[in-house]
């Protein structure tokens, strides 16, 4: 569409259910009780002028520009904080009103730079738009005083504060109090002297607080505050509506753009999972790209010691083709597998799935999905029904107390984590279940009521004694769990968490997590009113990851907090499209759907639609055809769109692994680690060259839309359908579209689901069916899905992998809020500024006992493997526990992750690794390889560059 800004009524929509009447400028409104006057104005059509007020934030009366008359009271109220009353009149243009505004006006421009023509926001600035609105077209004043000539601050690495232009409207002060929830900004001093400062410690925006989530910039209505790209590039000319690729959130944002060319990501406010916010990766990080160091041309080679060559497609897909034909022929059928991408659309997915059994004739197909989320699916599908969260977002603003357990949200899910903590100021109380402080125990206007730090990898310890004290002091919801759940189930639970060896008392040697502590986060969850869980991957990548889950849905069944708006269970999915990839039938067992392959009927309407038999065994899982390569069996694989050398555990056996393979196929954005065992190299495109969908966190299917040409030439599915007719199957889809109608005809939670209706109401959370025509925002409203909710036993049973003396602490890893996963695409751009490195935090104690100061390289070793970097040494960890991310291949956390994994699912147990840490001289052999590896993949990319 062509560009124009998304519409601004000024200030937010009421909730309210009562509805006003009254009467603006000789029309009658009718709107809900607690809307503002320019709001109601808004609805029906007329713009009021406005400076200071905007809809995403609560009105705050400063700046005089909105004022209107209403008959019988004095004066010239502003419209933005003066509510709708029944039969109002309201007057918005009188000669009166025009002369104030004007008057006003005109004191703004006077300290303002005239240089509309050469600004960046020339045309998209809403000063300059509200001068012609109030008729301005001189000014009289000559102030002795200006704020005119101040220094820039351009230190943020994506956008610019220019104080010349501000007019202290504070829009962009209460953006980062309200929405953000960072409390980075201030006003200092007062009158005149009124000034915008990054914070008290630092006169800048990169060394103050902020963490560029980019709401203030979006706030601000002049050019004082705009990114880096408008000014390079100019305003844009038009827009297109798509989903961020970063984490499972899901923002929905409006790519801006000026030819070709992406100007900004723009937090879309009719986007249903971020309400018109977002972080900084969705905001600003898209630069990779265009990243140098992106492959565009397919290469192939026959041995992984050989250089690439570089082919055209036709030959890569030929190539590529006769060898998996080849591998079948020689080895059988089971030889081959794929895996597929929680990166890709749900289309992409759908199809790597199908080239898998359709094509390949077996059931190898995994995802990366397996080593995060499994267990959420297990663990919900067995006691509710369904393999996914309750809950929509929208959910937390009624709840009044919120779990968070293995979840770091205000880094892995931030745009959610704002909107957490909007609520927890407005007086919800906050349960935080973590080995780490996170910042969500302490941060501005927040105070977690309990933190329990426990021991990592005792979560079912916990989880258990907290169903201990609800259950012996008598906490139980009893009316819901007779009504909704088995009883006898129940009472076989409630027996087991009954007994003395599961109260936080006996638990506490294990947890390490005082029992009046426990007890007392119990007490508050049962008894709070609204209890919402959420959780993350320090629930699921455990060796009880399948129990945690379970475990927390006996909590939220036992206190009756499922089924309504405020509570439920929430799994924080990681990346974009985990829920979808899983959805999609990625796993060996399920087609899509989560209907497992042994099922006749489920495979008879496949073989139906694709035309082919399909195997009813289920196939292998990610670290079986590992194994099954290592053991010679099996040859070949297709890899979309994930990093396996990096995101599995134990890489020396991902690496034994992937070079015994003959055919290692790689489509991706840039030579990967994988790729280095690679045979033949496809490139990928990204999520702004595609067309599809992704599903949230909230079972939320949203459009992805192509926003440019795929600079390789093809978008992912395009690529998997040409290797599928390569391999001479009859696939012939014009455009994802079709992919979903093939998705909806054979999933009956997708039975409704269509691109026209995406296109028209934006999203749809599955299940969209005959049952729930529009969707279902919310899971189990009136029944469980899979009938009876079920009560399971879960028993705690330590990880077998135990500190000891060689060993002794224990290393938990997680995600930091500028880079993303194995930081593919963070690391390349400049994200990286405030990320150069993964970096170990041990406790002061556990640092001085082994000499080791913040900043010192340390060795870090465990019975996997051993890898360096530098330490920081803090107190957010406790005695005996390390953290660390996995960002940064120069570290490969996961080269001393173990492969102890659920017992339910294979998820790998990240989050527990007994390690030891020693001071070092710096990087490992293997880190000096790899950096020489990273320069030879860098001449590549160089060289491609050059050629073109
Ligand atoms: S970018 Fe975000 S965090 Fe930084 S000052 Fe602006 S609103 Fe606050
Ligand atoms: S920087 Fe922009 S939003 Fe902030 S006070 Fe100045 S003009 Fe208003
Ligand atoms: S919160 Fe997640 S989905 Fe939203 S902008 Fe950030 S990375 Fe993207
Ligand atoms: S818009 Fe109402 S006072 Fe500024």
């Amino acid at each position: 569409m062509t560009y124009q800004p998304q519409e601004d009524f000024g200030t937010p929509a009421s909730r309210a259910e009562e509805q006003v009447s009254l009467t603006i400028d000789g029309r009658a409104v009718t709107v809900p009780a607690g809307t503002s006057v320019m709001r109601a104005a808004a609805e029906q059509g007329t713009a009021i002028p406005k400076l200071c007020a905007t809809d995403s934030l609560s009105s705050f009366g400063s700046c005089r520009l909105c004022l209107v008359e209403i008959d019988g009271r004095r004066g010239t109220p502003a419209s933005c904080t003066t509510p709708v009353e029944p039969g109002m009149v309201v007057h918005t243009q009188t000669p009166r009103l025009q002369k104030l505004r004007k008057g006003v006006m005109e004191l703004y421009i006077s300290d303002h730079p005239l240089d509309c023509l050469t600004c960046a926001a020339n045309g998209d600035c809403e000063l300059q738009d509200q001068a012609g609105a109030v008729g301005l077209r001189d000014v009289r004043y000559q102030p002795v005083d200006t704020h005119l000539g101040q220094a820039k601050d351009q230190s943020n690495p994506y956008f610019d504060f220019d104080p010349s232009k501000c007019i202290v409207c504070s829009r962009c002060v209460r953006a980062c109090d309200e929405v953000q929830g960072t409390l980075a900004l201030t006003v200092q001093s007062r009158g005149f002297g009124s000034k915008i400062s990054a914070g008290l410690a630092s006169d800048n925006f990169l060394g103050s607080e902020c963490v560029s989530c980019g709401a203030c910039v979006q706030a601000c209505p002049t050019a004082t505050l705009v990114e880096k790209k408008v000014v390079e590039i100019g305003t844009p000319e038009r827009s297109v509506v798509t989903t961020c690729a970063y984490c499972g959130v899901g923002c929905t944002f409006r790519a801006e753009m000026r030819g070709e060319q992406l100007v900004r990501m723009v937090p879309w406010k009719d986007g249903k999972a971020n309400r018109g916010h977002s972080c900084v990766k969705g905001r600003f990080a898209w630069g990779y790209a265009q990243h140098q160091e992106r492959i565009l041309k397919p290469m192939i080679r026959k041995a992984i010691s050989d250089p690439w060559q570089e082919v055209s497609w036709d030959e890569a897909l030929t190539y590529a083709a006769s060898e998996l034909k080849r591998i079948s022929g020689q080895y059988g059928k089971h030889a081959l597998g794929g895996i597929t991408s929680s990166r890709c659309t749900n289309e992409e997915t759908f199809l790597v799935q199908k080239l898998v059994r359709a094509g390949f004739g077996n059931n190898n197909v995994d995802t990366c999905a397996r080593v995060c989320h499994s267990p959420t699916g297990y663990g919900l599908k067995t006691t509710f029904g369904t393999s996914a969260g309750t809950q929509d977002f929208d959910s937390v603003e009624d709840s009044d107390v919120i779990l968070v357990i293995g979840a770091n949200p205000t880094d892995g899910h931030p745009v959610f984590a704002s909107r957490m903590k909007r609520r927890l100021r407005k007086g919800a109380k906050l349960i935080v279940i973590d080995p780490r402080r996170t910042d969500l125990v302490r941060s501005p206007h927040i105070e977690a009521q309990h933190h329990l730090a426990l021991r990592p990898g005792t979560n079912v310890a916990v989880l258990t004694a907290m169903a201990h004290t609800i259950v012996t002091e008598g906490l139980v919801n009893e009316a819901f769990v007779k009504e909704r759940c088995d009883w006898d189930e129940y009472q076989d639970w409630a027996s087991f968490v009954s007994q003395e060896r599961n109260s936080p008392e006996t638990l506490e040697a294990i947890t390490q997590v005082p029992a009046s502590d426990l007890r007392a986060a119990a007490r508050l969850y049962a008894t709070g009113g609204n209890g919402a869980i959420y959780y993350g991957l320090g629930v699921t990548e455990h060796s009880q990851g399948s129990s945690t889950v379970m475990a927390i849905a006996n909590l939220a069944m036992a206190t009756g907090n499922i089924g309504r708006r405020g509570v439920g269970v929430n799994p924080l999915r990681g990346q974009n499209n985990v829920q979808g990839a899983c959805d999609m039938g990625s796993f060996p067992h399920e087609l899509s759907g989560y209907r497992h392959i042994s099922d006749g009927a489920t495979r008879r309407l496949f073989e139906g639609e694709w035309g082919v038999p399909l195997d009813p065994e289920p196939g292998l899982r990610i670290p079986n055809m590992l194994d099954a390569a290592t053991d010679g069996v099996f040859k070949a694989i297709y890899i979309q769109g994930e990093d396996i050398l990096q995101s599995d555990p134990n890489t020396h056996h991902v690496a034994a692994g992937l070079e015994a393979m003959e055919c290692v196929i790689v489509h991706d954005l840039f030579l990967n680690e994988t790729a280095n065992y690679a045979h033949i190299f496809l490139p990928g495109s990204t999520f702004l060259e595609k067309n599809g969908t992704f599903t949230n966190a909230e079972r939320r299917i949203q459009p992805v839309r192509k926003v440019m040409t795929p600079l390789n030439g093809y978008e992912d599915w395009e690529v998997t359908q040409l290797l599928a007719q390569a391999m001479g199957l009859d696939w012939n889809y014009s455009h994802p579209s079709e992919i979903m109608d093939e998705i909806a005809r054979l999933t009956p939670s997708f039975a409704g689901v269509n691109f026209d209706r995406l296109d028209k109401e934006g999203s749809l959370q599955w299940p969209v069916n005959e049952a729930a025509p529009d969707g279902s925002p919310i899971m189990h409203i009136d029944g469980f899905v899979r009938g009876k909710g079920k009560f399971v036993v879960t028993d705690y049973v330590p990880t077998d992998e135990k500190t000891g003396p060689r060993f002794p602490l224990l290393l938990t890893t997680g995600r930091i809020l500028s880079q993303y996963n194995v930081g593919a695409q963070t690391r390349r751009t400049d994200n990286v500024l405030w990320h150069e490195e993964d970096l170990l935090e041990i406790h002061p104690v556990d640092a001085e006992n082994r000499g080791i100061k913040s900043g010192d390289w340390v060795r870090l070793a465990s019975r996997a493997g051993e890898t360096t970097l530098r330490a920081t040494v803090t107190e957010r960890v406790a005695p005996g526990v390390v953290y660390t991310t996995f960002h940064h291949p120069m570290t490969q956390a996961n080269v001393v992750t173990t492969d102890y994994s659920d017992w339910a699912t294979n998820c790998p147990e990240y989050k527990v690794t007994a390690v030891q840490i020693s001071p070092s001289n710096g990087p490992t052999d293997w880190q000096e390889d790899y950096a020489k590896l990273q320069r030879s993949s860098r001449r590549i990319a160089s060289t491609v560059e050059a050629a073109e």
